[in-house]
């Protein structure tokens, strides 16, 4: 394909991007990114800042539910049991659970963060 062509094409997708974007802000309908069998998803990258952005500021050592501990440190080694983490049933692991979009917690997953965690408990829950 030609260099202009090529621009073109990705004006028009550019454009179309920009305008689904608005329909569904103007819906307010969360997008959810699919994420493929083999986007392996990393604990430290993903998860972490997820943790850090809506739940340490509880669930840390001197907050009021100290219990799993989410903060950097020590996140992975709180919620490494049987406790948060079902492997048999990963949909139903409590740290997916608890925080889930249609639950009562004080702190919600969106939609894509809790697509990230399940996706992340389903590959096996590493400290990646
Ligand atoms: C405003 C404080 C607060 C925030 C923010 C918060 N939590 Fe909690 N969380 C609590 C309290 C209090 C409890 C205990 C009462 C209950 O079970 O609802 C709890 C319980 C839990 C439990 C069950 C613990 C157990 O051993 O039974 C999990 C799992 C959990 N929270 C995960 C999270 C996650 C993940 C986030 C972030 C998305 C988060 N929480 C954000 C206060 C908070």
């Amino acid at each position: 394909m030609s260099m202009k062509k090529c621009k073109v094409y990705l004006l028009i997708a550019l454009l179309g991007l920009a305008f689904s974007a608005c329909v569904y802000d103007f819906e307010a309908v969360e997008v959810i990114e699919e994420i493929p069998d083999t986007q392996v998803i990393s604990f430290s990258e993903t998860i972490i800042p997820i943790f850090e952005s809506k739940c340490t500021s509880c669930h840390k050592v001197g907050g009021i539910k100290p219990v799993p501990d989410l903060t950097a440190a020590n996140a992975y080694n709180s919620i490494n049991s049987s406790t948060y983490i079902n492997a048999t049933t990963p949909e139903n692991s409590l740290i997916y659970t608890k925080p889930s979009p249609d639950g009562s917690h004080s702190a919600k997953y969106t939609r894509q963060e809790a697509a990230f965690v399940l996706a992340w408990i389903n590959q096996g829950a590493q400290d990646n």
